[in-house]
């Protein structure tokens, strides 16, 4: 939650600042500000509430006096509503130091009440602006800014990333973080901050990460990494992957449209490169082998579409690897004192790498022995830092706010770790190994076809539902947490209120919503695999028919059974049983899509979410 950039170069700083908070609002877009040191030693600064393009126009209209240090922020709200005076940066020392935050500062009120008995006073409701205020009150007692910064930061309880800069030292902008992500670009001569890579990708694809409980201080031909007591720290610098025209819309109406026909590559990817003559070897996993022969359970943590992808992936990662799996929302897992231990394999799942629950859950399980493996499609976010092993998804920055290409990503590198940790044990011939992998490296062309066949037709039938008020999603076995992720996307970008069932849970309460004209997806399991499954399938399709259910059915290429019960069949290429999923989650993607654009909604930013849900 919120965004960060920040810059110290030859260059003036406002365009770069607002490029990089371009790309990062997807972190948080209620409100954001700038503050630059000018080329006249002034630092100027200016805030407007609303998403980014309220403060471009206000800048086209009234530019500040440009220069070439300065800072950034989006915001996503959390002390105080998002108006101009919460917004960041927050100015303190009469207007010469300006200050930004992601995250939030628990202790917040114990330090105003100090720096309130002290006489200073406070314009906003934010946290944030009570660091200013102190980091002001440090800075005037030393003129030492980075001193006054690590003094401040050692005092601060909670999550944060802070940046700081003083019109008194142009050229320097320090930082630090707790908990809350924050990465170093390295440029030729100009050096950058930013919440993510993607805030600086279009300028150097050079960076370094920096630890928990560290501070940073960028100067344009330096950059000093230390810890909060002021030690030097060695900080290896590493090679961004995604270029930045990955990370811009090309041409396509939003980012969630991209990001969808990005599905294909999103699997193409994440198998590549861990597969060697039809076996799953992947060369992040191996130095943990010994483990993985040995673990007795595994728990999947993650949130949101993270935790469905989990639990998508479970079904055959228990099967392969003969080790009982469970699936747990972070949040919930953290707070249930589980039994965990050494015999524990933690998967986290994560697009961004920085979900706070995630992460608070991953150092948990960690602080109580068990191994950590991350799935992230970050690099150098917090999550993979903080665990035993990483596999990432090559998903390339995923921007729109709802989840889309990650997901089929995570659910990929679930199977190619289940199929990794399958071969170690032995729970798998070479040959079931090799099935398998083959039926994986079929799906993005069954998703690039699911994409060619069905997206017209799927959208032109989402537009004719833009007043729709309610959709339901059943499924069975790997179609259920489908018809969880197909709930959660429409209501997450249509606002309309839909729900998604095990379809055999229909009967224990469920089937009461049905009325009379009443939507229903159904995600229709192959009869090649289960003849059984698919019947009880089709006879819930007709339960609730009968009850005057308009009936959506997503089903396998051939299955004609669905035909006299379904309103619209939407068709997926034939898969195996665990890879359907696969498949099946596009058109609900497409469809979410389509009726958000259809309610003339942004679907890319959708109210009052952030991507990067870094407070608990
Ligand atoms: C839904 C969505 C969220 C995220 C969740 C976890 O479309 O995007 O539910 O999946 O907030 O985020 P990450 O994967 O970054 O940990």
């Amino acid at each position: 939650m919120c965004g960060i950039v920040g810059y110290v170069g030859p260059r003036p700083s406002t365009d770069i600042l607002i490029s990089g908070l371009a790309r990062l609002e997807y972190r948080g877009y209620d409100s954001a500000g700038i503050a630059v040191i000018a080329g006249d030693g002034v630092l100027s600064s200016r805030k407007r509430a609303g998403k980014l393009q309220v403060l471009r126009d206000d800048l086209a209209a009234h530019p500040l006096a440009d220069g070439t240090t300065g800072i950034g922020h989006t915001r996503w709200a959390t002390h105080g509503g998002p108006t101009d005076a919460n917004a960041h940066p927050h100015l303190a020392d009469d207007d010469k130091l300006a200050v930004i935050h992601n995250g939030i500062i628990e202790n917040f009120a114990a330090l105003k009440a100090d720096l309130l008995a002290d006489g200073y006073a406070f314009r906003s409701e934010t946290d944030t602006e009570v660091a200013a205020v102190l980091l002001g009150r440090e800075y005037a007692a030393s003129g030492d800014l980075v001193a006054a910064f690590r003094s401040v930061v050692a005092r601060l309880e909670g999550a944060f990333t802070l940046l700081a800069m003083h019109q008194d030292h142009p050229g320097l902008v320090v930082g630090a973080r707790r908990n809350s992500p924050l990465v170093i670009g390295l440029g030729e001569g100009e050096n950058f901050l930013g919440s993510d890579v993607a805030a600086f990708v279009e300028h150097t694809r050079s960076a370094l990460a920096i630890g928990q409980d560290e501070i940073v201080a960028i100067r344009p031909d330096a950059v000093e990494v230390t810890d909060f007591a002021g030690s030097a720290v060695e900080v290896e610098p590493f090679e961004v992957v995604w270029d930045a025209s990955a990370a811009e819309k090309g041409g396509w109406p939003s980012f969630m449209a991209k990001e969808v026909s990005e599905e294909p590559e999103a699997v193409a990817n994440t198998v590549r490169g861990r597969v060697r003559d039809g076996i799953v070897a992947v060369p992040e996993l191996e130095g943990l082998d010994e483990v993985l022969g040995e673990v007795s359970r595994v728990i999947i943590i993650a949130c949101g579409t993270a935790a469905y992808a989990g639990m998508t992936g479970a079904y055959a990662f228990e099967q392969w690897t003969r080790v009982p799996v469970t699936v747990e929302l972070a949040h919930e897992f953290r707070y249930r004192d589980p039994v965990i231990g050494p015999d524990t394999l933690v998967i986290s799942i994560s697009q961004s790498g920085e979900t706070m629950d995630t992460l608070m859950a991953v150092k948990y399980a960690r602080e109580r022995g068990a191994k950590t493996l991350s799935i992230c499609n970050t690099q150098g976010a917090t999550i993979p830092r903080e665990s035993d092993a990483i596999v990432y998804t090559h998903a390339g920055p995923e921007v729109a706010v709802a989840s889309t290409k990650a997901f089929v990503a995570q659910i990929t590198a679930l199977y190619l770790a289940a199929l990794h940790i399958a071969r170690v044990r032995g729970s798998l011939t070479d040959a079931e190994i090799t099935a398998h992998v083959a039926e994986l490296e079929a799906v993005p062309a069954g998703i690039a076809r699911v994409l060619e066949t069905e997206q017209a037709h799927i959208e032109q039938f989402a537009s004719w539902m833009a007043d729709t008020r309610s959709v339901l999603f059943l499924g069975r076995h790997v179609g259920y947490p489908i018809a969880l992720e197909g709930a959660l996307k429409l209501k997450e970008i249509s606002y309309i209120h839909a729900e998604g069932f095990a379809a055999g849970e229909l009967k224990h309460g469920p089937i009461a919503l049905i009325e009379p004209g009443q939507p229903v997806f159904v995600i229709v399991p192959s009869p090649r695999a289960s003849a059984e499954l698919h019947r009880k399938v089709v006879s819930n399709i007709q339960e609730i028919r009968a009850r005057g259910a308009r009936v959506i059915a997503v089903a396998e290429e051939g299955d004609v059974a669905v035909l006299p019960f379904a309103d619209e069949v939407l068709r997926i290429p034939l898969a195996g049983p665990f890879f359907e999923p696969l498949l099946a989650v596009v058109p609900l993607h497409i469809f979410a899509m389509g009726l958000a654009t259809a309610k003339g909604l942004d679907v890319d930013q959708p109210r009052n979410l952030a991507k990067s849900v870094t407070v608990e």
